[in-house]
């Protein structure tokens, strides 16, 4: 079965448009996890921060479970924000069933939703207590994905049609294999 890595900044819908994709795809009988960044790493990477060597680890270790459950017959959708090339790479390493999908979205739009208030810490003056040094996008690198296999630019398209795209590239890319 297939494996899509998602990569996307924080807010920018990764964990809204893959769950919802997971219900679509158990409407059809397909057996399905979102290996959610959010989640998963609490539990499988408790001694991880966000280092580029820790969130690579913590992509290897997400990325593994998600490949293991690809193999048995799961379509896994690995939503982290996963912002470097090189570990992105080494997962394609698994095989041809795993394809990657941005979830873009502009700086402006993710500081007007700021669900989890991480942009506004990162914004606060220096020095302050609750200022966050290394939000991804904002003080930290998030590497361009170089030859993603879908952009769905959130920005742009509503929740329903950015939930609709990912559902379309699945279905197309299971039916294709
Ligand atoms: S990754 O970079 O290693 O892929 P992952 O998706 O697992 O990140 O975790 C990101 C989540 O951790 C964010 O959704 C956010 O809730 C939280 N978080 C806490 N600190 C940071 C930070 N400095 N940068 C990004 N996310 C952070």
């Amino acid at each position: 079965m297939i494996f899509i890595q998602l990569t996307g900044l924080s807010g920018s819908g990764k964990s809204t448009i893959a769950h919802a994709v997971k219900v679509l795809l158990q409407e059809r009988g397909h057996a399905v996890e979102v290996i959610d960044g959010d989640i998963y790493r609490k539990k499988l990477c408790p001694d991880l921060g966000f280092s580029k060597e820790d969130r690579n680890e913590n992509i290897r270790r997400l990325g593994f479970v998600a490949n293991r459950l690809a193999a048995n017959g799961v379509i896994s959708i690995l939503a982290a924000i996963n912002p470097y090339e090189e570990i992105r790479k080494e997962l394609l390493n698994y095989g041809n069933h795993v394809k990657t999908v941005w979830i873009n979205c502009d700086i402006k739009t993710l500081m007007e939703r700021d669900t989890k208030q991480l942009y506004k810490k990162a914004f606060l003056p220096e020095g302050h207590p609750d200022k966050i040094y290394n939000l991804t996008g904002i003080n930290d690198p998030f590497e361009t994905p170089i030859e993603p296999d879908l952009v769905i630019d959130t920005h742009k398209n509503s929740e329903s049609a950015s939930i609709d795209m990912l559902f379309n590239f699945i279905i197309q890319t299971v039916y294709a294999s």
